[in-house]
């Protein structure tokens, strides 16, 4: 066994968004959710017996096959009723020895109609932060993960040419939560986003259009832009988090260039875009791509419940990728869907051992928050992949710590890590 120690100020964490798991929620993606659901489970009944025949399992099915062909699967309707939950789930947090918890408000609650501002639901994220206090949790607080007012995305959303303001909605932030929160994450994967719901037409509001998905981006980093100038204050740190894929070179020259380019536009174009409105990078990490010649594959021999490659080291090489800016660095975001809590303990200490050794050679990462600390609604794919530190019973909304968060809660506790040195 090694000991791994870490800083003695290095944040340990987990992250969730608003619409993943408060519940009751109506926005953008509620309404596609209503129209989408009897697609989604009939998609995903076609897919289980097409890979049955062929003999090809990703994701498991077997473990989620009855879940995934219901359309109930595909509604977010109560999540995990953190709404009325959010006590409790603070508590856990607190259990789990966490310093920091990294959560979303949700706009279309703030905002529900263009200028007017719910109290009710600012009350909510002062209880919030109130139980985040009480038990001495930081808060990493984002204010745009994938979900839109209806009135904004009615208006074009972030595709729009002039999109709707969003002043009113970053001021009453700053305004109510200015005072009491110091980490700001202004918006979630705003590549992933603008790629699933402008280019591939996966995610509401289904565009394949390409000068869409630009105009997203763009968009997203005007809002980033207005955001760190309204909560730019003494304390303040501003960030974005951005989802980071591990290009992984074939070899030879070819597959070297394409590799690069990839992450210069995946992993770089939005960092730099809002250079240097920026305090930290949020590294969100789940894939490596392996590329050849062309072909961006996986590697599949070990895979989630998801279907994605299982790749801790991966972790190491965004890290020292994102330290080109000089920047700290947090993740944000990093974990894996495994209902049965199989891998979930042993990819946690390899990614950390990965962590430690950028550290080592000199990255500035100050922070892991994982994904997630409860099991959440997934958007497309609804309720059935469990990202969970802790496992959440949708019929009962019980909650039950799985054995790889007693873990986590050991490692966060003592601020280092025991690994079997053959194993790292
Ligand atoms: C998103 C999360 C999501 C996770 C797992 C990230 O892209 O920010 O909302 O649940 O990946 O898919």
């Amino acid at each position: 066994m090694v000991e791994k120690q870490f800083p003695e100020n290095f944040l340990w964490g987990a992250a969730t968004s608003s619409h993943q798991i408060e519940g009751y929620n109506t926005n953008q993606w509620t309404r596609w959710e209503k129209k989408n659901a009897s697609r989604l489970a009939k998609t995903a009944e076609q897919k289980i017996n097409s890979e049955k025949e062929t003999g090809r399992r990703t994701p498991d099915w077997d473990k989620v096959s009855g879940e995934a062909t219901e359309p109930e699967n595909y509604i977010s309707g109560k999540a995990t009723n953190h709404k009325e939950r959010f006590p409790e789930d603070i508590q856990i947090a607190s259990d789990l020895n966490l310093d920091v918890y990294r959560f979303s408000i949700e706009w279309s609650r703030i905002e529900p109609e263009k200028g007017e501002i719910d109290e009710e639901a600012i009350d909510f994220y002062h209880k919030l932060l109130d139980e985040l206090e009480k038990h001495e949790i930081e808060p990493f607080v984002t204010l745009h993960h994938f979900t839109n007012p209806k009135w904004f995305a009615d208006e074009g959303g972030f595709a729009a040419r002039n999109p709707s303001d969003w002043d009113k909605y970053i001021q009453t932030i700053a305004e109510e939560f200015g005072e009491r929160v110091d980490n700001w994450i202004t918006v979630n994967e705003p590549n992933v986003y603008a790629l699933n719901s402008f280019l591939v037409g996966r995610w509401p509001p289904a565009k394949k259009n390409p000068v869409k998905y630009l105009r997203v981006l763009n968009n997203m980093a005007e809002f980033h832009r207005d955001a760190y100038e309204v909560l730019e204050g003494k304390d303040t740190v501003i960030g974005v988090s951005s989802s980071t894929m591990f290009f992984d070179s074939a070899g030879g020259l070819l597959n070297d260039f394409l590799a690069s380019k990839s992450a210069d536009h995946w992993n770089h174009r939005f960092v730099e875009d809002i250079m240097p409105q920026l305090d930290f990078i949020g590294v969100n990490f789940y894939n490596r791509r392996k590329v050849d010649r062309g072909f961006y594959g996986n590697g599949f021999e070990k895979t989630s419940d998801v279907g994605w490659e299982i790749y801790p080291e991966g972790v190491y090489h965004v890290l020292k990728e994102m330290d080109r800016y000089d920047l700290p660095i947090f993740i944000t975001e990093n974990g894996l869907a495994d209902s049965e809590d199989e891998y979930r303990e042993d990819y946690l200490k390899q990614v950390l051992s990965h962590c430690h050794q950028a550290i080592e050679d000199g990255v500035d990462l100050q922070g892991y928050m994982h994904w997630s600390l409860l099991d959440n609604f997934e958007w497309d794919s609804g309720f059935w992949p469990r990202f969970g530190l802790v496992e959440v019973d949708y019929d009962t909304y019980e909650r039950k710590i799985r054995e790889s968060a007693e873990t986590y809660a050991k490692i966060t506790g003592q601020n280092y890590l025991d690994i079997d040195e053959d194993q790292d």
